[in-house]
């Protein structure tokens, strides 16, 4: 592409959230010939902070708006003739989603019915070099028991609002595509971890709690399994699939690389024991079971190997390295942490660990 060539236009979606910044900062920094239009409504989960390395990047921009809004989302289309979308932008706590589904069912389907109509209405009859890349979860698949593996053409059993609101939005895209000749794709990952996400989310949550000695809520047992990927892999697997991907197709991301949570937690002690110089034993002690999670799903676990031979994505790194460069970017940041547990997530956490 010679330098007088336009730029590509890319609009990611929920780019200021956990994963979207990964994406948006691999995007900007790797492809100086794209531009990348942030569209965040910066809710809880949201937070410009997590950009800040590439805010002023000549081939960024930030957009405030809502995937709701139907007016707007066509407004920035018209603004801006934008040749793909990256589809982030979701409510994605499936514990707030217990607490308030409908939320989950406007943001997570309406939002992306809303782009969806924006794409057909706006590359009517041009979609050569345009694509919908719609990011979801591996929850959409329902949940398994001790053996076998999701793949992508295992039916659709989700169990949760959350997963359930994913699983709508993954129809309607494939129903575009179908039916519109849209070209769209879906990827579908397992747990993420990895720096700047939301305290929450069982890996953050523990560290932080770790670091203030406070207990470490577990739910039933500890038993339910989950697989888990370094966030910065799966954005370069939304890269890999963005550019060599299918229109059409589905790929699943996963790290193989299945633990217990409560392996995680025990894990996570070890290693913060030694960070933080405590006797080894200190953190474990913070462990508390609680009672388990309405409708929990037992076990999720990912088959990548379509994504891995036909398109030659794998993991970078071991859970171990990964989890050790996640503990030290959550001890090095702690005014970002202290900065989003806000007032309103404080009162959120009594709600959902401390009773009412
Ligand atoms: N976190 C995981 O382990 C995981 C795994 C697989 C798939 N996913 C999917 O990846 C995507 C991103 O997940 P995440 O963990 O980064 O979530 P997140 O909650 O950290 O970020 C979501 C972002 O979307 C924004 N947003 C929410 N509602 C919006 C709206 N109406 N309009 C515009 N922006 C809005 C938020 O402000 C936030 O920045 C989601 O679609 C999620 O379902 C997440």
């Amino acid at each position: 592409m010679s330098h007088m060539s336009a730029q590509k236009k890319i609009l990611v979606t929920g780019g200021a959230g956990f994963i979207g910044s990964h994406v948006v900062r691999l995007f900007v920094q790797k492809y100086p010939a794209y531009h990348i239009y942030n569209l965040d409504k910066l809710t809880y989960a949201g937070n410009l902070e997590n950009l800040k390395d590439v805010e002023s990047a000549s081939n960024y921009t930030f957009l405030k708006g809502d995937i709701t809004d139907h007016g707007y989302i066509d407004g920035i289309f018209k603004a801006h003739g934008f040749d793909a979308v990256i589809h982030l932008a979701a409510e994605s706590h499936v514990d707030r989603s217990i607490e308030n589904p409908m939320e989950f069912v406007t943001t997570n389907v309406l939002g992306t019915a809303v782009l969806l109509n924006a794409v057909r209405e706006h590359w009517k009859g041009q979609t050569e070099g345009k694509l919908f890349y719609h990011v979801s979860t591996d929850e959409v698949y329902g949940s398994l028991s001790d053996d076998g593996f999701f793949t992508e053409t295992t039916p659709y059993d989700p169990r949760s609002p959350y997963s359930a609101s994913k699983a709508s939005s993954d129809h309607l895209v494939r129903a575009y595509n179908h039916t519109f000749h849209i070209p769209a794709l879906v990827s579908n990952c397992s747990n993420n971890y990895g720096s700047h996400q939301f305290p929450e989310k069982l890996i953050p949550l523990m560290i932080n709690n770790i670091v203030h000695n406070k207990p470490l809520p577990i739910y039933g047992k500890g038993e339910n399994v989950r697989d888990w990927l370094w966030v910065n892999d799966h954005a370069r697997a939304i890269d890999v699939i963005f550019h060599k991907g299918k229109s059409g197709d589905t790929y699943n991301i996963g790290g193989f690389n299945e633990w217990k949570n409560i392996d995680i937690v025990t894990l996570l002690c070890k290693v913060m024991d030694q960070k933080l110089g405590r006797p080894e034993g200190t953190s474990a002690e913070l462990v508390t079971f609680v009672k388990d999670r309405a409708g929990h799903d037992f076990r999720y676990a990912i088959d990548a190997n379509k994504l891995k031979t036909e398109l030659g994505w794998e993991p970078s790194i071991t859970f171990e390295k990964g989890l050790e460069a996640t503990v030290d970017w959550y001890l090095s940041n702690q005014e970002w942490v202290a900065s989003i547990t806000s007032g309103a997530y404080q009162q959120y956490y009594q709600q959902q660990y401390e009773g009412r």
